[in-house]
């Protein structure tokens, strides 16, 4: 007699995704299994290219586009004697897994959220913003003593001789640890924020 009750489709998957594979031999399950993997780290590396460009981040939203990248065109660090350029993801994504991975679908949710939201849609609102988001930078800059910026610019390779001296002398600084890139160049891709009045 047929069941009266017949378990549901979701069920009856968990059921077939359970049970022993009598149909496939573990040699084409192994190679299925690798295959999904691949594509699945491919797609990945090919997501996080995609959504690193400039062209990506400095458009993904009103307020990149309106406030930020224009900014940044005008920066030493988009344009320069040495056609060296600094992207957005170069200054702001971690360059190591698997932080850079947790920060992009981080910021990705926060900013989508905050977008939504119109949290800084227009001028007023983004001034009103700038001064706390521009602090949430500077603390993680200053969290990894500016790894970022270090990450172009080696203070092993600096040349004092081919340095002013005010640089050679503020640079000890640096050296002793007595302070971190962030401290004293803060403004190098935006116009630096000023800190709002106390009432
Ligand atoms: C992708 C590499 C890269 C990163 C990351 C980077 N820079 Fe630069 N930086 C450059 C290049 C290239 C120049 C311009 C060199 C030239 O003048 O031709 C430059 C120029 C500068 C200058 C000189 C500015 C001037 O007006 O001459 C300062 C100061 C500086 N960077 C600080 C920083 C700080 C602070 C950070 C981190 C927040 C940082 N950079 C991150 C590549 C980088
Ligand atoms: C204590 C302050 C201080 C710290 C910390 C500091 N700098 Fe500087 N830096 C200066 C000063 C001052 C100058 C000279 C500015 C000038 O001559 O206009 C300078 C100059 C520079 C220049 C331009 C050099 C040139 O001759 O054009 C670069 C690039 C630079 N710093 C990068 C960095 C980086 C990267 C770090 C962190 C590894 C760092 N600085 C840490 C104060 C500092
Ligand atoms: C050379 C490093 C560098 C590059 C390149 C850079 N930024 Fe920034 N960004 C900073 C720093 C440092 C701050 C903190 C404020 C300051 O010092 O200007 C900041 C601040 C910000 C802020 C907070 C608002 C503000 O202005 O303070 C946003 C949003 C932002 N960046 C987005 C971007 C986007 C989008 C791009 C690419 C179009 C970009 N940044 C390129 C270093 C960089």
């Amino acid at each position: 007699m047929a069941d009266p009750n017949p378990p549901g489709i979701g069920r009856r998957l968990l059921r077939w995704l359970a049970s022993p594979s009598s149909r496939w031999p573990v040699a084409v399950l192994l190679v299925a299994g690798v295959l999904v993997g691949a594509a699945m780290v491919v797609g990945t590396q090919v997501a996080i290219a995609v959504t690193g460009t400039d062209e990506f981040c400095g458009n993904a939203c009103h307020s990149h586009r309106q406030f930020v990248y224009p900014e940044h065109k005008l920066s030493v660090h988009y344009g320069n004697r040495t056609g060296v350029r600094a992207s957005c993801s170069d200054c702001h994504v971690p360059h190591t897994y698997p932080a850079k991975l947790i920060y992009k679908v981080r910021a990705g949710v926060v900013d989508a959220i905050a977008e939504a939201r119109g949290t800084i849609s227009t001028q007023e609102k983004f001034d009103a913003q700038r001064w706390r988001l521009a602090n949430m930078v500077w603390d993680e800059m200053r969290a990894d003593n500016s790894a970022h910026c270090r990450s172009c610019h080696d203070p092993e390779a600096w040349d004092p001789k081919k340095q002013s001296e005010d640089a050679v002398k503020q640079h000890k600084k640096f050296l002793n640890g007595k302070a971190t890139c962030i401290d004293c160049h803060t403004g190098v891709a935006h116009k630096e924020p000023e800190e709002p009045k106390k009432p």
